[in-house]
């Protein structure tokens, strides 16, 4: 963690991080949970946290042997889970073992002690303060001993859980291993040029000028050699640039678009492909989205971006339901980036497997088919669809487009690159794309 005269105290970002797990254990997602934690601790906090959702399998195997019954209060168990997972990282690379880049250490004593801090900085958690003591301290003796029981649990193992587990190795039996390991890392942070304001060279060089570490990467993208904040890059406010992962940044060249097409983005919020289609061409767009506060992101970044026009129209709809706002106009290109579970974006939301649940796989898949299958009849004959997720489950992918595919035989399948696996720190996220042609 970068120490400053003026960091907050350690005790202060365990303590916040721990309340954001806190959250997080109680269903609610890190993101929100970390915006209510005060400004000054938040890049802590988020280190924190993103550190202990990825070593959560782990933390709470451990702390199932050392504290049976779970402490009632949940910041308890938050502080305890925090904890432990980061003595393990501390004792691993005491030990030698690297840890993968960003991974926060600190001596084990003084982790000890601030978590104890932290404990009695709470009125929730300052009557178990010794428990927690207690636990660490008994960790750091009898780790090689608890690590050994652990090593058939699949969930301390892989620190996933173990449905998830069960799901990815099914799908891909010879890159599971890969996959899950690679869910842990922390991913690049990559930006896409708005070629209608710079291009993708010109950028990089205004920002190695600013002393960025920023290189090429995809056919419209650099990536970063340090993630830093939106605003602490040249260019956010003069809309030279967005923050897309490089895989997302496939869709807007994979869909065939002719400027003065007619097009629908029927899943648009934020829109980062809403405007990436647009910076490559001049269409007569149509940005749908069910959730009105997302929407409300799309008109924003299209602002920022100088990509607003009298023929792009935001549009809050059910794209599952076209006969409430549809006006009989077919679309030449359909993008649909349905919901999902978000299995291939756990690199940047590490909280995400903790927060789905195995049934909610099936729903997910139910209600893409639903919006797919209610948008093929609004493409014009010779028309493209684009089908793109951002998972890695063959049940919201590949047997996704197989099952719509025997639905709808005219359909013609067109290349595209089907599943994405992240596998590499510098890959992008995992995806799913599938081209869909109507035959004219
Ligand atoms: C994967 S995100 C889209 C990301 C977006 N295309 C981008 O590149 O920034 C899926 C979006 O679908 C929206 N959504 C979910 N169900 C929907 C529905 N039935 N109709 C329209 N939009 C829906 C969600 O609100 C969410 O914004």
């Amino acid at each position: 963690m970068p120490e400053s005269p003026h960091s907050p105290a350690l005790s202060d970002q365990l303590l916040a991080a721990a309340r954001a797990i806190r959250a997080v254990l109680g269903g609610q997602s890190l993101s929100e949970a970390l915006e209510s934690s005060p400004a000054a601790l938040r890049p802590a906090a988020q280190a924190l946290s993103f550190h202990a959702m990825r070593r959560l399998g782990h933390a709470r195997a451990v702390r199932e042997r050392l504290v049976p019954r779970r402490p009632p209060e949940r910041l308890v168990e938050a502080l305890i889970l925090l904890g432990l997972s980061l003595l393990e990282a501390s004792l691993r690379q005491a030990e030698g073992a690297d840890q993968p880049p960003g991974t926060p250490i600190y001596t084990a004593h003084t982790l000890v002690h601030q978590l104890v801090e932290a404990a009695a900085a709470d009125r929730r958690t300052r009557p178990a303060k010794n428990l927690i003591n207690a636990v660490l301290r008994r960790y750091g003796r009898e780790r090689a001993a608890l690590n050994a029981a652990l090593a058939d649990t699949p969930e301390a193992v892989w620190n996933h859980p173990g449905w998830w587990i069960d799901t990815v190795r099914t799908a891909w039996p010879d890159d599971w291993q890969t996959i899950l390991t690679a869910a842990d890392q922390a991913p690049p942070m990559a930006l896409r040029a708005n070629v209608r304001r710079i291009d993708r060279d010109t950028l990089q060089t205004r920002l190695n000028a600013a002393g960025l570490d920023a290189r090429p990467a995809g056919a419209d993208g650099l990536i970063l050699g340090t993630p830093r904040p939106v605003r602490n890059i040249p260019g956010y406010t003069e809309g030279w640039w967005s923050v897309q992962d490089l895989s997302a940044q496939q869709a807007a060249r994979l869909l065939p678009l002719q400027d003065g097409m007619r097009v629908l983005d029927a899943c648009a919020a934020p829109g980062g492909k809403t405007a990436h289609l647009l910076e490559r061409h001049t269409l007569r767009l149509t940005a749908l989205d069910s959730d009105a506060q997302r929407l409300g992101r799309v008109g924003e970044n299209l602002q920022r971006l100088g990509l607003e026009s009298p023929d792009v129209c935001l549009r809050c709809a059910d794209a599952a339901r076209p006969g409430d706002w549809w006006d009989g106009q077919p679309y030449e290109a359909i993008l649909a980036d349905v919901p999902c579970t978000a299995s291939g974006v756990v690199r940047r939301h590490p909280d995400i497997r903790w927060l789905r649940r195995a049934d909610d796989l099936a729903r997910t898949a139910e209600s893409q088919a639903g919006i797919v299958d209610a948008l093929w009849p609004l493409l014009a004959p010779g028309g493209h669809l684009l089908y793109a997720t951002c998972s890695i489950f063959p049940q919201e992918g590949e047997w996704q487009i197989a099952a719509f595919l025997d639905r709808h035989p005219e359909a013609r399948r067109m290349p595209a690159p089907g599943h994405i696996l992240p596998g590499n720190p510098d890959d992008g996220d995992g995806f799913y794309f599938a081209l869909l042609r109507k035959p004219a």
